[in-house]
């Protein structure tokens, strides 16, 4: 068995052996979920736990995968949304709101627009008698860690066949500098082998210099450029990411140019027949529908695969991934191995 998980705060601390187990232990929860006893099996897991899912910042994905990850181990949920239904407005402070959630629930996973605040919810769990694990489920402009976690397992169950995600060239392209996603996938990178980054972008929305620096520092080759025709050929994935338009503080996100920055079926053609296009999602004008159709888009297959993921951070953080192990070993119908 791999390290144990606690509080999810950012992608340090993910090791392979711990990523190798995460993605395991997705793909037999998928499996098992398939069938009804299955299914039941898992519901029973924790019917004594309880989720919070703070979410005052915008989510649509995010929250209901994790809502119903929650669901499919049979953990309850509780949730604030809109913090003007919270006390937040009659002025109760973050900290204590977040001791308060932890009064009634055993994980507490929240987004918030600042970053630093799972971190923050962390540390003051840390000094409490009663804590409770924190799960970041998007941290400002700088952390996304289950949606690395999602994405790694997309690209490892893509490159199954393929010698996995070892290897492999990887793109990045669009709103580098302020979109956590890219910046949270940079920094599981360094557990796999020979991987290459390309990151796509315009000077204005470059990668930001401490991930470069982290990269240079783990030894990860790792190239800039702002001509997409050019990357486009020598990339196993890439990686495409929307305009974070509601970091604009004077319209900057009206200097992307789409002609340049966007994939549709013209620009697919210059791409490998074998590589694929992935998206943490929402899209904007960056990826035509039209790519949709394409087999190589892999990103509503990346969305499917985060519930199920998600899912598997919390077995770990419960310490059930034995449970899961010995449940597809006592040959529960696992049901067919999704695409
Ligand atoms: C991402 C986010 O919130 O950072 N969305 C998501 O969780 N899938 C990406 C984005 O909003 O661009």
């Amino acid at each position: 068995m791999a390290g144990h998980l606690y509080h999810v705060l950012d992608t340090r601390g993910f090791d392979r052996p711990l990523l190798d187990e995460l993605c395991e232990l997705t793909t037999r929860l998928r499996g098992i979920a398939k069938s009804p006893e299955g299914a039941r099996e898992l519901q029973n897991l924790l019917p004594q736990a309880r989720a919070m899912l703070y979410f005052p910042q915008p989510s649509t994905r995010t929250f209901l995968s994790f809502n119903n990850a929650c669901h499919v181990l049979g953990i309850r949920t509780s949730e604030i949304r809109d913090p003007a239904t919270s006390s937040e407005v009659k002025g109760e402070s973050f900290d204590d709101s977040i001791r308060t959630f932890s009064s009634y629930v055993d994980v507490i996973v929240m987004r918030t627009p600042e970053a630093g605040f799972a971190a923050r919810a962390a540390a003051l769990m840390d000094r409490i008698a009663r804590p409770v694990p924190i799960i970041n489920a998007g941290s400002g402009k700088d952390q996304h860690p289950t949606q690395a976690l999602l994405d790694i397992y997309t690209l490892a169950r893509s490159f199954a066949l393929r010698g996995g995600i070892d290897g492999k060239v990887i793109g990045m392209m669009g709103d580098l500098k302020r979109g956590r996603t890219v910046r949270s996938l940079c920094g599981l990178i360094k557990n796999y082998r020979d991987v290459e980054l390309v990151f796509i972008a315009p000077k204005q929305f470059a990668m930001e210099g401490d991930i470069k620096l982290q990269l240079d520092a783990q030894g990860i080759r790792y190239r800039e450029t702002s001509r997409l025709a050019d990357a486009l050929p020598g990339l196993d994935a890439l990686y495409v990411t929307r305009m974070q338009t509601e970091w604009d503080t004077a319209g900057e996100s009206r200097a992307m140019d789409y002609g340049q920055f966007s994939l549709n079926s013209a620009t697919m053609k210059r791409l490998k027949p074998d590589a694929i296009v992935m998206h943490p999602l929402p899209r904007g004008p960056e990826i035509d529908t039209a790519v949709d159709e394409d087999p190589r888009a892999m990103y509503w297959r990346q969305e499917r695969n985060g519930m199920w993921m998600r899912a598997a951070i919390l077995l770990k953080i419960f310490r059930l991934e034995d449970r899961i192990f010995s449940l597809a070993a006592e040959g529960l119908p696992e049901g067919p191995d999704p695409p």
